[in-house]
């Protein structure tokens, strides 16, 4: 049996995930970092993998962007192939100052614009959704242990790439401040557009999730780092993720 986006078979799949949203970069990891590797699917590109990582059965699967097509995969991780621990790695738009290009960070929370939340819960809440605390120790640990520094804290998960966020007269701007000055004040350090479904997903289901980012742009210093400069840096994040999935 096999689910309507994913042709794996129950089983093909492990329970604990690594989730890049680019197919090229899950199979990079899936080549680069596991052991015994299968492909349990292409079904329009998007692929997965599993192999061993250190001897623990881990599989990584290519998400897609943003937060429908990111939800599709996750959906059926969880409740079709029984995925428990789920970790996203993937870029962010760093939007604080003290944050720079190639930075490595952790999403304590994730703030977002998306009415997933809403609909979840009818309005009546603002569901604060959290990463899993479990998850969240181990991988600041890890990172310490590898000797990568990390930020962790809340980041805005937004449905779309392209708004009018950071304009003077974008529509949610404000007594002279714009809506992303206004979230860089409250503490939001970074942009990207997953976060919040994967943490909306993990509480519903009971299961642990963290977001990890590798800093790829920075859209108040107008900076962007070039695909090939991200290697490295994305290779950091692939190693604290690893490390910690596997943890039990
Ligand atoms: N915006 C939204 N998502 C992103 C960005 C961004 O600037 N960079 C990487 N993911």
């Amino acid at each position: 049996m096999s689910s309507p986006h994913n042709s794996a078979n129950i089983g093909d799949i492990a329970e604990r995930v690594l989730l890049p949203g680019d197919p090229v970069r899950a199979k990079f990891i899936a080549k680069n970092f596991l052991d015994d590797v299968k492909q349990y699917t292409e079904i329009r590109n998007v692929y997965g993998f599993t192999g061993k990582y250190k001897g623990v059965p881990v599989s990584i699967q290519a998400t897609g962007m943003g937060i429908p097509s990111f939800s599709i995969y996750v959906h059926e991780l969880i409740h079709v192939y029984g995925a428990k621990k789920l970790i996203r790695v993937g870029t962010c738009g760093g939007m604080h100052k003290d944050l720079n290009l190639r930075d490595v960070l952790i999403a304590q929370g994730a703030s977002t614009d998306s009415s997933i939340v809403e609909k979840t819960f009818g309005g009546a809440i603002n569901f604060s959704l959290l990463a899993n605390f479990d998850l969240l120790c181990k991988a600041v640990a890890n990172a310490k242990n590898l000797n990568i520094p990390v930020k962790v804290g809340n980041v805005i998960c937004t449905d779309r790439f392209y708004n009018d966020y950071g304009d003077k007269d974008g529509v949610y701007s404000s007594n002279g401040m714009t809506l992303d000055e206004k979230m860089i004040q409250h503490g939001i350090l970074a942009v990207e557009m997953e976060s919040a479904a994967l943490y909306l997903l993990a509480a519903a289901a009971q299961v642990e999730a963290l977001a990890i980012f590798t800093v790829s742009d920075h859209i108040v210093k107008k900076e962007y780092s070039a695909a090939e400069e991200r290697e490295k840096d994305f290779n950091d994040m692939v190693k604290i993720a690893l490390e910690t999935v596997i943890q039990s």
